[in-house]
């Protein structure tokens, strides 16, 4: 985003450029199509996404001191006309990550929708988007259940429970709070899930060693996807804090190479475990 590029100038430049920049987002936010987001790169994805990415970067901005009055009032004003939550059919989320992955999930996961007694299990639920779309896609057989690993902190762990409540599938829903290098080792060490996503934290070291606990957890022939393979090469050349699940992902790979087929490696990885 070229908000980064603010931080790096004269406070009195930045303050110029921020309220030019401003003016510039909310004049072509309402022309703005998912479709023109998703150009933008993989992981910009929505509107939504952006959105979220403006709301995110004008929050700090509110904390910086060198920030003008008249540059607050602008973020402020923006923020109160732009509100960061939006109505998505019966839910309220703030970002979107799943549309972009949709039809790939339709695709490896047809075999299981429907099926009774499907497990699920979700490291890294957010504000429940994908668990959501999971139960009224997929798990849609009254037996079937979703386990959900997340922090669950601040804003996105009460738009969880208030969409999981919205849904009507509560019951069938399992939340684990905690890291989830904990939370996973805490279930029992039985390969009783069909289906895996690993969407947590998305350091290089934490995704490789989510991946190797929820292997143990797959059953034979389970699928178990990653979001974010591709999310560092699409990452803004100047943008420096990069995480890199990708490393993560390809060690797993390399190392769990003779218990798995890999099915799809793209934005997102998938991957089937060997039958026993
Ligand atoms: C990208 S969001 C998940 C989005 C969600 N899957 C969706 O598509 O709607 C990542 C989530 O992982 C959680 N998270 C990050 N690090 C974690 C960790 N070490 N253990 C458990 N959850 C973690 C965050 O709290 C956040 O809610």
């Amino acid at each position: 985003m070229r908000f980064q590029g603010f931080l790096r100038m004269e406070p009195a430049a930045a303050n110029e450029g921020i309220l030019a920049w401003l003016r510039e987002v909310e004049s072509l936010g309402a022309m703005l199509t998912n479709g023109a987001a998703a150009r933008l790169g993989p992981h910009a994805a929505s509107v939504d996404n952006l959105r979220s990415s403006v709301h995110a970067a004008l929050a700090r901005l509110l904390d910086f001191k060198w920030a003008s009055p008249e540059v607050k009032a602008a973020a402020r004003g923006y923020m109160e006309r732009n509100p960061a939550l939006r109505q998505v059919g019966r839910y309220r989320f703030s970002t979107d990550w799943m549309s972009k992955c949709e039809a790939e999930w339709r695709e490896v996961l047809s075999p299981l929708m429907g099926q009774p007694g499907a497990r699920v299990l979700e490291i890294g639920s957010f504000e429940g988007r994908s668990a959501i779309w999971l139960l009224e896609n997929v798990l849609t057989h009254p037996t079937s259940r979703i386990t959900c690993v997340d922090l669950f902190e601040g804003n996105a762990a009460r738009l969880f429970d208030e969409n999981i409540a919205t849904s009507g599938a509560g019951e069938r829903v399992e939340k684990l709070v905690g890291l989830s290098h904990v939370a996973l080792r805490r279930l029992p060490p039985e390969p009783v899930y069909d289906f895996i996503y690993v969407d947590g934290s998305h350091e290089t070291y934490d995704v490789l060693e989510d991946a190797v606990l929820c292997l143990r957890l797959l059953k034979p022939g389970g699928v178990m996807t990653f979001d974010d393979y591709g999310m560092a090469a699409a990452q803004l050349a100047d943008f420096q804090d990069i995480s890199r699940p990708d490393l993560g992902i390809d060690a797993f790979l390399s190392a769990a190479a003779r218990h798995l087929q890999v099915v799809r490696k793209a934005f997102q990885v998938t991957v089937r475990k060997n039958p026993a």
